[in-house]
């Protein structure tokens, strides 16, 4: 079916057509010309009509215009360019020729675009529901995905059918659980591994933890006490004498029987200061009886680590530590090291709230390793996915490395112009149907797909947690569990104690 003819002065990469039906943002056409079929995506339609220009001023005049030739108008609209059908999808050299018709994509063409390798079925075109869109595995395991939109635009979704579809093909999948919203999913193609937020210390750095009980550089003496102790403490965790203690725990009874022994000392006292004010931050953190965690990561199923309960301070710590030891120990696998530190599979991360974990204006640890496994990940089978409601706040360097992106709804311009200029494949015109996309409506681009393409990604067959409250009916029950919960709550207040 014809919809248009190009006008004007084409480009290699991009028409303008007039016509007189109206077809769709995201709607496929081909044109043909040269012995040519080339593929383009329509990216903006306006409306005009030449006897109601902007010079036109006499309201009069408008009214009566309007009312006999209102319907004069005509559509004109943008193509972009997306390469020739039967030259896997290159840009042809010559551009098209003026007046040449403008053609609806037949679906044909179409489902041999989404037919590739390793598909994941995300969803169906946005403007053709009977086309699936499938994109490629291994592009996004090996560089990466990011996925942005504003709260309620169907994030989490998009996670859940993503992940599901690679647990077709037994990745293992991680993921840093920010609000428990995976921990009681049930996934179509693979079991949920729950991996508790807890650290043996013995496989972390002396600078880690140096960092954690904030000991600065410079503090020579303070670094001397806390090394000697710290040393002590991982001996006699290895001699299976300290396990009773939590780790800080026993750092802060040796260096306190040090401090009784030899008369306080000031510069221990200080460090003892700061391993309590480390306590109150990080000592649920610490099982001195746990094994390294990325041992307990179950190949073809999904792992969550649960950071519902933990604060900023700790799933930090977490996503750090994972980030740092998972490119060592792949590192080591690849290279054939140190085989009992390495890691023997790939693994793909999700990181929810990547905002709070990568931030774009301040330094964290998390955020260091999580670019350096953005930039490295891809030599050792470590894919990223990064989930954020706030782009604009995502560290940018971390953004640009991902070479997939899914966005969905997203209004502020600031974020646009972030995600905008983190992605070369992202054009003004597509960011400008940002705002008007509809709830798990989706522009997708990047490695996974040949195209860009405007996606309703497929509503999550599974189970999972975190949509929209039902608020009223909890609290319908509200009087009835009062007590109940005044009771529990005081129970939970009174076990809040350390045992040290
Ligand atoms: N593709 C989709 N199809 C149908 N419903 C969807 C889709 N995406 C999201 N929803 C619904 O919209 C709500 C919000 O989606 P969610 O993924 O939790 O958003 P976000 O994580 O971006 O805040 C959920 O109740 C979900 O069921
Ligand atoms: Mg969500």
């Amino acid at each position: 079916m014809v919809i248009g003819y190009c006008v004007g002065e084409i480009s290699l990469s991009e028409l303008t057509f007039i016509s007189d039906k109206m077809p769709q943002v995201g709607e496929y056409v081909t044109v043909e010309y040269d012995d040519k079929k080339v593929l383009g995506m329509v990216e903006s339609l306006v409306r005009g009509n030449d006897a109601l220009n902007l010079d036109l001023h006499d309201i009069e005049a408008i009214q009566t215009i309007s009312r006999i030739g209102g319907s004069d108008y005509y559509i004109k609209g943008k193509v972009k360019l997306l390469g020739d059908v039967d030259d896997n999808l290159r840009l042809p050299r010559t551009p098209a020729i003026p007046g040449t018709p403008i053609k609806m994509a037949d679906g044909e063409i179409l489902r041999n675009v989404f037919n590739v390798k390793n598909p994941l079925k995300i969803g169906t075109l946005v403007n053709q529901s009977d086309i699936e869109v499938n994109v490629e595995a291994n592009p996004i395991l090996n560089r990466h995905l990011a996925i942005l939109a504003m709260t309620g635009a169907g994030k989490s979704n998009t996670v859940a059918v993503i992940i599901d579809q690679l647990l077709r093909y037994n990745v293992p999948v991680f993921v840093f659980d920010m609000h428990g919203e995976y921990k009681d999913a049930e996934f179509p193609n693979g079991e949920v591994n729950i991996i508790s937020p807890k650290i043996n210390p013995i496989y972390m750095s002396f600078n880690e933890i140096r960092k954690l009980v904030n000991i600065p550089n410079n503090a020579y003496i303070q670094e001397r006490h806390f090394r000697w102790a710290f040393n002590k403490a991982n001996n006699l965790i290895s001699d299976g004498k300290g396990s009773k203690h939590k780790f800080l725990g026993l750092i802060q009874k040796i260096l306190h029987d040090k401090s009784q022994e030899e008369g306080s000392d000031k510069q221990i006292i200080d460090v003892l200061n700061k391993i309590d004010d480390a306590m109150l931050k990080y000592n649920n953190l610490f099982d001195t009886n746990k094994s390294n965690i990325l041992t307990s990561i179950k190949i073809g199923q999904v792992n969550v680590l649960d950071l519902s309960q933990s604060d900023e301070y700790v799933s930090e710590v977490l996503v750090s530590h994972i980030m740092r030891n998972s490119l060592q120990m792949r590192k080591n696998a690849v290279h054939g090291n140190d085989y009992d530190n390495s890691l023997e599979h790939p693994v793909f991360y999700i990181i929810e709230e990547a905002h709070i974990l990568a931030p774009n204006k301040r330094d964290s640890s998390s955020k260091y390793w999580i670019q350096r496994v953005a930039r490295e990940g891809r030599k050792f089978g470590l894919g990223l996915c990064l989930v954020s409601q706030s782009p604009k706040t995502v560290d940018h360097d971390a953004l640009s490395q991902m070479n997939n992106m899914i966005i969905l709804r997203l209004v502020e311009p600031e974020d646009q112009r972030h995600v905008q200029s983190a992605s070369e494949s992202l054009s003004k015109d597509l960011i400008d149907q940002l705002p008007s996309l509809n709830v798990g409506e989706a522009i997708v681009l990047g490695l996974m797909t040949k195209i860009p393409t405007l996606v309703k990604i497929n509503e999550f067959k599974g189970r999972r947690t975190g949509g929209d409250l039902d608020i009223i009916g909890d609290l319908a029950d509200y009087d009835k569990n009062e007590e109940e919960e005044l009771r529990s709550q005081e129970e939970e207040l009174m076990g809040l104690g350390y045992d040290y």
